[in-house]
């Protein structure tokens, strides 16, 4: 994705274009970058080749994840509704691992008869329904469970999960206790430790706190779980002078908690295999003036791309056509939804655009079309991939008849 003849091109193709064929808004991905992300994933942790589970939560359009899968990985889902578009995508049951505080007996029979890898249970109550399910249908389930190991993942609050009050995973005393009740059961046979500390942490530092913590708690019981599953969380840079996370810092942290302990690592990263794959291309409909500022009001809100109005998240914006002249009034990039807060970014000495102008949201890749709604009966955006410069549209324009 850069600019070619100062226009913003997505392997080669402009948005110009794109936005010309289909009409806006499109979120368009790229493969290239899917591809460049998961093999410097990969490369970076290759060795102790971990078993990497895609977290279909960050996108979960079904030909991604197919993309994703046929690259090798496989997925960690929080619902039967992801488990289900992970199998239809193909990604193989056995590199399937379950999280989520809330799994339905209906969720859970599912996953035991898909024989997915590891259900990773986040509480005792959720064991025993396991237990129960599994004793039914004469069965002995895999498990991880899911530790609390109270680290601050020192990110947003909204998406921090490893701390004591955070209701995910269970605490070190409730854990050593859950291994002794697994134990007994002639229905569970507990093979992982999980844990999952929070969202775009970009410090490796709380990663290698989580892994002493594990450390810990491993010595304390003689239990040989064959697998550990670190989640995902790895940050990305949304601004131009953010630092990235040191996947390296974070690898070596592993590699020695492994010299001690002969596992195999699970991970389950989102956003940094699909955070900035992808765009959202909207039109500006109209200029509005106010005062010292402008509103440039776009054809796409928080329905679409609600991150900026849920965390204050911050992405950057760019001209689909580079011209050089400078706008001298503040722009203010707002949606045409109903709240205030329905706001992308304020930004100073930005390009002089016009109404019918198309405009360029970055990293929209994770956390965007998954979590779209159809709020003020907006239907929801075409989906296209670029892949060795051919377009291919990858879900539909929701039609407004179907929402009515
Ligand atoms: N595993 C578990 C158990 C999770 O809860 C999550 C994310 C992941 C893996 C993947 O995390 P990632 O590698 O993508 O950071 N909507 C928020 C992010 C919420 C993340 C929730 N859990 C956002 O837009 O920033």
């Amino acid at each position: 994705m850069k600019y070619i003849k100062k226009k913003f091109s997505i392997e080669g193709i402009s948005a110009q274009k794109l936005a010309k064929k289909f009409g806006t808004p499109i979120y368009c991905y790229s493969y290239k970058r899917l591809k460049e992300n998961i093999d410097n994933f990969k490369s970076s942790f290759k060795s102790f080749a971990p078993l990497i589970c895609f977290a279909i939560k960050a996108n979960p359009n079904v030909s991604l994840i197919r993309d994703i899968k046929k690259l090798g990985l496989g997925a960690d889902v929080v619902s039967m509704g992801e488990m289900m578009k992970a199998i239809k995508a193909g990604v193989n049951p056995k590199k399937i691992v379950f999280s989520g505080v809330g799994k339905t007996e209906n969720e859970i029979k599912y996953a035991i008869d898909k024989k997915i890898l590891l259900i990773n249970a986040e509480s005792k109550n959720e064991i025993i329904t396991i237990e129960k399910i599994a004793k039914s249908k004469k069965k002995i389930v895999n498990i991880g469970i899911r530790l609390n190991p109270n680290t601050d993942a020192k990110t947003l609050n909204q998406i921090s999960t490893g701390k004591k009050e955070n209701k995910f995973g269970v605490n070190e005393k409730t854990f050593i206790e859950l291994i002794r009740y697994s134990k007994n059961s002639n229905n569970i046979n507990l093979k992982c430790l999980s844990v999952h500390i929070g969202s775009q942490i970009l410090n490796y530092r709380p990663y290698i706190k989580m892994l002493r913590v594990i450390d810990k708690i491993l010595k304390k019981t003689n239990h040989k779980f064959e697998f550990i599953d670190l989640g995902g969380g790895m940050g990305i840079p949304y601004k131009d002078n953010s630092k990235k996370l040191n996947f390296n810092k974070y690898n070596i942290a592993i590699k020695k908690f492994l010299k001690n302990n002969k596992f195999k690592i699970i991970f389950e990263p989102g956003r940094c295999i699909v955070g900035n794959t992808g765009v959202l291309i909207s039109k500006i409909i109209y200029i509005k003036e106010a005062g010292k500022k402008k509103f440039i009001i776009l054809d796409t809100g928080m329905n679409d791309f609600i991150r900026p109005a849920l965390y204050n998240a911050n992405h950057k914006i760019l001209p689909a056509i580079k011209t050089n002249r400078i706008s001298k009034k503040t722009y203010e990039f707002v949606g045409p939804i109903c709240e205030s807060t329905d706001k992308f970014s304020t930004l100073k000495k930005f390009q002089k655009l016009n109404e019918k102008d198309i405009i360029i949201i970055c990293d929209v890749g994770a956390y965007g079309m998954s979590l779209s709604s159809n709020y003020n009966v907006r239907a929801k955006p075409i989906e296209i991939l670029i892949k060795n410069s051919k377009i291919n549209i990858i879900k539909k324009r929701q039609k407004l008849k179907d929402l009515i």
